[in-house]
């Protein structure tokens, strides 16, 4: 079966106002813990993209009922020990946050669970997280010793730990905290740098003992904690597309409404400020303990940046977006030590410079990263997304900034994570 592609002519600016979907992030969170929860939580403006329907899924399989409602969805909470040993296998499909903090979560459940995916999930490393979830008294198998799904846990029985993550990974640092509910004691997770702290923010609000220090952040095994109303603010993620695209076509004018502003996924915003790029943010708010606010970007000149050590994981899912505006800045945009890169959704290095390359662009691949020469245009071509979401949405900005057209393969996956991103498209682009 072919997947569906997507035809983008140039738009001469991109204009209007527009709310980006729930933050991917904070619904997968907002599920968990409201699911673990005592009593019913309303999760408000939940993200539907595949990714999180697939967490919501799996929770249902688990036993935890959910109600749509007006309001959004209710989700009736049945404590830290009400989940309930899944009938058949969990499919994660294209989502590693699904089956990293599910990981977590199962690790510390007495039953036996199988967490599987597509095929690009089942390239992903696993063993980030199954290795300190094993020395944590988890039984957890894996394919090639644990590196790949389907992963099968036989939880219980966990101690706590005390962990020094060797990687700023939010899902690994979730993952460890979720099955730290679990465990006898204090479970704490050290990171090299700070990952995005959602997790640690939904905690506190719900009432949870989580203390931050610094890098270290700390959970007390059975501490059970109560659902309440959750506000999914707007995905930064999401609106960063339209926002790159804003950012290089001059003439434009976009607000994105209620976007969520954590200073720990905002680096996005600060970066494309160093570039020049013409931002502001207005009606500023905190909301369940996260900063909200909406974005308004004018198109401009922009200049090239260097970007690495921490704030590279405030925007690691925007350098797929940030390589497409480097290719319009003047002068070199070099980015390092983003190797992660290379085990996202699929090797986002290697594709953007194989797709961009396609475009005109001039890109020298890196092992940790890459160098961006902005020679200020790109040509119209047929691209091809690799199954990644977050490429295939790079890939229709920059053809709305290429001369000619251009047509991106694959582009099915989009609703991984932006469920109406053409619609979108349509109604800001002119
Ligand atoms: C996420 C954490 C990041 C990010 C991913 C979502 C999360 O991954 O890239 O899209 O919700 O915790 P890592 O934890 O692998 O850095």
């Amino acid at each position: 079966m072919s997947e569906p592609s997507l035809s983008v002519s140039t738009a001469r600016y991109l204009k209007g106002e527009f709310h980006p979907p729930g933050d991917k992030s904070i619904t997968h969170r907002a599920l968990i813990f409201a699911s673990i929860a005592r009593g019913k939580s309303v999760v408000r403006d939940l993200q539907r993209g595949k990714d999180c329907l697939a967490t919501l899924s799996a929770l249902k399989m688990m036993g935890i009922e959910m109600k749509e409602e007006e309001d959004g969805l209710v989700v009736y909470g049945q404590g830290l020990k009400g989940l309930k040993e899944p009938a058949n296998i969990l499919d994660c499909g294209n989502s590693g946050t699904t089956m990293r903090l599910l990981a977590g979560l199962l690790a510390g459940q007495k039953f036996y669970s199988v967490l599987s995916g597509d095929r690009y999930l089942r390239k992903r490393p696993m063993q980030r997280v199954v290795e300190p979830l094993k020395r944590m008294g988890a039984r957890v198998f894996g394919r090639k010793n644990g590196e790949f799904p389907p992963l099968t846990i036989l939880g219980g029985g966990l101690k706590a730990m005390d962990y020094s993550s060797p990687i700023p990974s939010a899902q690994v640092k979730t993952c460890l905290l979720l099955a730290g509910l679990y465990a006898k004691g204090r479970t704490s997770v050290t990171e090299p740098y700070r990952s995005r702290d959602h997790t640690e923010r939904l905690l506190k609000f719900l009432g949870a003992k989580i203390e931050v220090n610094d890098l270290r952040v700390s959970v007390e095994g059975n501490d059970s904690f109560s659902g309440a109303n959750i506000w999914v603010p707007g995905d930064l993620s999401a609106a960063s597309f339209f926002m790159g695209g804003a950012a290089i076509l001059k003439g434009s004018k976009l607000k994105i409404l209620q976007v969520g502003l954590n200073p720990t996924r905002r680096g996005f915003i600060d970066v494309l400020l160093q570039m020049g790029a013409d931002i502001e943010i207005l009606n500023l708010k905190k909301i369940c303990e996260e900063k909200v606010g909406d974005i308004e970007v004018r198109g401009g000149s922009l200049r090239g940046v260097v970007v690495q050590g921490q704030t590279i994981p405030r925007l690691i899912d925007e350098i797929p977006i940030l390589a497409v505006v480097a290719c319009f800045a003047k002068g070199e945009t070099v980015i390092r030590q983003a190797s992660e890169l290379r085990v996202k959704e699929t090797d986002r290095i290697r594709a953007l410079k194989i797709e961009l390359t396609k475009m005109g662009a001039q890109i020298e691949e890196k092992e940790d990263g890459m160098i961006i020469k902005g020679i200020g245009k790109l040509e119209g071509a047929q691209c091809e997304s690799h199954g990644d979401h977050r490429i295939a949405m790079a890939l229709v900005v920059a053809g709305l900034c290429a001369r000619g057209k251009t047509q991106v393969l694959d582009s099915g996956c989009i609703a991984t994570s932006f469920p109406n991103f053409e619609r979108a498209l349509e109604e800001i682009a002119t």
